[in-house]
């Protein structure tokens, strides 16, 4: 029998799962799990590139394993774990550290944002970032990484660390392709149109977590545009508010531009926000309940991750193992 090709995807629980982390990463995960082997993780030790609460921290790694269950990760199907555990990723990611030049890692949009926003704490964790992150997806030799618009430049220095590391050696890794989603690649705040849809802007960024009220306020006080007319059209560039609005509704209900057009010709916003919102929150309410109800099960939790690790751990050591090898460390 073939096998089945691979998949591999991590979120940094630095901050609780909103809906771009869903729409661009999560949902494309969970609508694939039967054709692909399947690797997503937890990524705790990204989330230290910048000052965490120790307690908050693990709190949220555990209910980000919840909720990827929640979310359809079956995990019998897909091995779940938790990045800390797999002590491969920060060994790996040492080794490759040595094939990444300074200049490519200069250019990195996050680093430069990062940097910008934590002018106080510019570490060297936040700059060589996409070397771990490039160590997490090598490690596993997948063939694709679904993530959002936004981490495609990662997944792009990835390939170029694993093919100068390949020029050297040989073929060692396998060059993965980033995998990114039709509908919902790039949501957008719903209070700030011009900027990703991120946790340090909460009332723009709905929560998987958040009440149904909570979600029904926040899509009602959407901005839009001053457009006389108020006609759903899909413009990016001239109505950017209801662009994003249309994308998340096409995401979660699966229709085309033209049918949404279609479907709210003539009802303006008034009519438009509230649906988009109910529509979200019908999507979020069966994983909003069932993480809730996961999160009371530690022990079921528990055995997830510590089952997931052991998975990992075999095939991450094959790869790290092989690594080792060719660059001349002397086996145990
Ligand atoms: P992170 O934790 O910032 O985001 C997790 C996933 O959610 C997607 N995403 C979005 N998609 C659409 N619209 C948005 N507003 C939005 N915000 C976030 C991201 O593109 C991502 O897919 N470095 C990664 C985590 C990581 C990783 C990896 C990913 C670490 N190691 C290995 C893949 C493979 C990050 O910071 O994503």
């Amino acid at each position: 029998m073939e096998e089945k090709k691979v998949m591999l995807s991590g979120i940094q629980p630095s901050g609780d799962l909103h809906l771009g982390n869903y729409l661009g990463a999560i949902k494309n995960w969970a609508d694939r799990v039967d054709d692909f082997d399947c690797y997503y993780f937890m990524a705790d030790q990204h989330t230290i590139t910048v000052r965490q609460n120790p307690a908050d921290l693990r709190r949220r790694t555990i209910q980000q394993l919840a909720a990827y269950i929640a979310c359809g990760l079956d995990p019998e199907k897909n091995t779940l774990f938790i990045q800390s555990h797999v002590p491969a990723h920060a060994q790996l990611g040492w080794v490759l550290s040595c094939y990444t030049m300074f200049g490519e890692l200069s250019r990195m949009t996050q680093f430069k944002d990062k940097a910008e926003k934590h002018k106080d704490n510019i570490n060297a964790g936040l700059f060589t970032y996409p070397v771990l992150m490039a160590a997490d997806i090598l490690l596993y030799q997948p063939d694709f990484v679904p993530v959002g618009e936004d981490q495609k430049q990662h997944v792009e220095i990835t390939r170029d660390i694993a093919k100068r590391f390949n020029s050297v050696y040989g073929e060692v890794f396998k060059i993965p392709e980033p995998f990114i989603p039709r509908a919902g690649a790039r949501i957008y705040g719903l209070t700030t149109p011009d900027g990703k849809m991120s946790k340090s802007i909460p009332e723009g960024c709905v929560f998987l977590l958040d009440e149904p009220e909570v979600i029904a306020r926040k899509f009602k006080k959407a901005v839009t545009d001053s457009d006389r007319e108020r006609c759903v059209r899909y413009d990016r560039e001239n109505k950017p508010g209801v662009a994003n609005l249309m994308d998340i509704y096409s995401a979660v209900t699966g229709c085309s531009y033209e049918e949404i057009e279609r479907e709210f010709d003539g009802k303006g916003y008034g009519v438009f926000k509230p649906a988009v919102g109910e529509a979200v929150i019908e999507t979020l309410r069966p994983i909003r309940e069932e993480t809730l109800r996961l999160i009371k099960d530690k022990a079921y939790l528990e055995s997830v991750y510590r089952q997931g690790a052991e998975r990992a751990s075999k095939r991450a050591y094959k790869t790290l193992n092989k690594v080792y090898k060719k660059v001349g460390f002397v086996a145990r």
